[in-house]
């Protein structure tokens, strides 16, 4: 591992209006932890070693023409190989907590079957390695790559699937128990529900309101039964969850875009949370789920959390478009652009608004960032993207942002960058690269960029003020 020298200050494209702090200019507290994120389906490859048998991505990423450029998974980074190299690089930025998730077909490669030893062992390598460097564990039991056998059911659109969840959970929750202090059931569940069954661009590829609204509702209460199941068998263990969390703007005033909004906010954010915190569906799409809600799954899905972990990437714009799911679709930008990254819009302001938004609504949750990031696009030259100014600046405005909500009183407790290298970036394949290091995926060569370095020098700064 290279020696970090000191990082130069992030340079600022001229059109960016925010001031760049130096790294020791923010002070995000005592206690404040920063870490990196990554999930097994986008890094580990080795889809068919060891028994791992097939999710619905590595299905999806073989039928048809779902991603781009043809690519696929089936090595990604290599990580499942590589995964000493990896855990280094955290460490040699000096970042103290690694989110990461399992692959549920790795663990449990067939129905109703048994754990599959060689699976487990890869984790628990993978935990020794973060045990040696001092790196904190946080898990996050599902991030989209549900076993093809479930599916095969019918998937997040079957009611039993949510108790199949909630199995996996007690059982992986058995296994590493005390190794691991934090636990995160889910991945952006609207996400995974309306980019994957409303919309089919993700897996499973499933379109239409009713695959929407059914694999929504089984995610929520297959997070409260697993909540309940991490609760009996971790009681010392923090336990969570991970939404994305976004404001919707509608892409003009006209009523129809600006209802499209409000539907799709009331679908993404509150159909996610509110469950969650309150016991209930938004008013404005209750009756969707009417259907689907049987007596005692609202107070399944209301479960107290230690912590909500928040993805935030950028505003989202809507507007009426009555090809798609419940007549709502991405549409234009909706407001002047304040603020860019070469040259690439950005609403480092939404993050602010986001954490408020949690903070007041329900009743002050402890929320961590656990995603944040950036993507260029990979020009094919090879060291293209290492010089990342893009990625600095809207990293360095989000922090600032993130920084305000801290201080304007939400209970703010850490920040997780999206990603340390770059990955599988889903439907996108490798075109789009969130990742700090560098990936060459032709020998895999990981090299850092300019953010990693940057990155590692504000988590120092930070915690050398935390031990002043
Ligand atoms: C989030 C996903 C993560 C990654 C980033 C860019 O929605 O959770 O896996 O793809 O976007």
């Amino acid at each position: 591992m290279r020696i970090l020298a000191a990082a130069p200050l992030p340079f600022v494209p001229a059109e960016w209006p925010v001031t760049q702090p130096s790294p020791a200019s923010y002070n995000f507290g005592p206690d404040f932890t920063f870490g990196f994120s990554t999930s097994a389906y986008q890094i580990e490859g080795a889809v068919r070693e060891e028994g791992r048998s097939p999710g619905i991505w590595d299905v999806f990423c073989h039928t048809g023409h779902h991603i781009k450029n043809g690519n696929n998974a089936d090595v990604a980074c290599d990580h499942y190989h590589r995964m000493p190299e990896d855990v280094a690089l955290v460490a040699g930025a000096g970042v103290k907590n690694y989110r990461f998730s399992v692959s549920w077909s790795r663990l449990y490669p067939e129905l109703n079957g048994g754990p599959n030893a060689k699976g487990f062992a890869f984790y628990d390598r993978l935990l020794d390695e973060l045990h040696r460097s001092d790196i904190t564990p946080w898990l996050c039991l599902y991030h989209w790559d549900l076993p093809q056998y479930l599916q095969d059911q019918g998937g997040w659109t079957n009611r039993d699937t949510s108790y199949r969840l909630a199995e996996f959970s007690d059982r992986v929750s058995r296994y590493f128990g005390g190794r691991i202090p934090n636990w995160m059931v889910l991945n952006e569940a609207a996400v995974h529900s309306y980019i994957g069954h409303g919309l089919g661009f993700h897996a499973p590829g499933l379109t239409g309101k009713d695959n929407w609204v059914s694999s929504l509702h089984h995610l929520n209460l297959g997070q409260g039964l697993s909540i309940q199941a991490l609760r009996g068998n971790l009681p010392h263990a923090r336990i969570g969850t991970v939404a994305s969390v976004e404001p919707v703007v509608p892409s003009t005033q006209n009523k129809d875009d600006v209802q499209a909004a409000a539907v799709l906010d009331a679908m993404w954010n509150g159909a996610v949370l509110d469950p969650l915190f309150m016991g209930k569906y938004p008013e404005l799409v209750a009756d969707d789920f009417a259907p689907y809600c049987k007596p005692g799954d609202l107070a399944n899905c209301h479960q107290k959390i230690d912590l909500l972990g928040i993805n935030y990437y950028n505003r989202l714009n809507i507007h009426h478009d009555p090809k798609y799911a419940m007549d709502v679709f991405f549409g234009p930008q909706g407001e002047p652009v304040k603020y860019k990254a070469l040259d690439v819009p950005m609403s480092p302001d939404g993050m602010y608004e986001t954490v408020m938004h949690v903070h007041n609504t329900y009743d002050g949750p402890e929320i961590f960032i656990s995603e944040n990031g950036f993507a260029t696009v990979d020009d094919g030259k090879p060291g293209s993207g290492l010089e990342d100014d893009g990625r600095l600046a809207y990293l360095g405005a989000n922090l600032q942002f993130l920084q305000k909500a801290k201080e304007a009183g939400a209970n703010v407790s850490g920040y997780f960058v999206w990603s340390l290298i770059d990955n599988f970036e889903w439907d996108s394949g490798m075109k789009y690269r969130f990742g700090l290091v560098n990936v060459d995926f032709t020998t895999q060569q990981r090299t850092p960029k300019q953010s990693y370095y940057w990155y590692g020098s504000l988590v120092r700064e930070q915690t050398d003020l935390q031990k002043a």
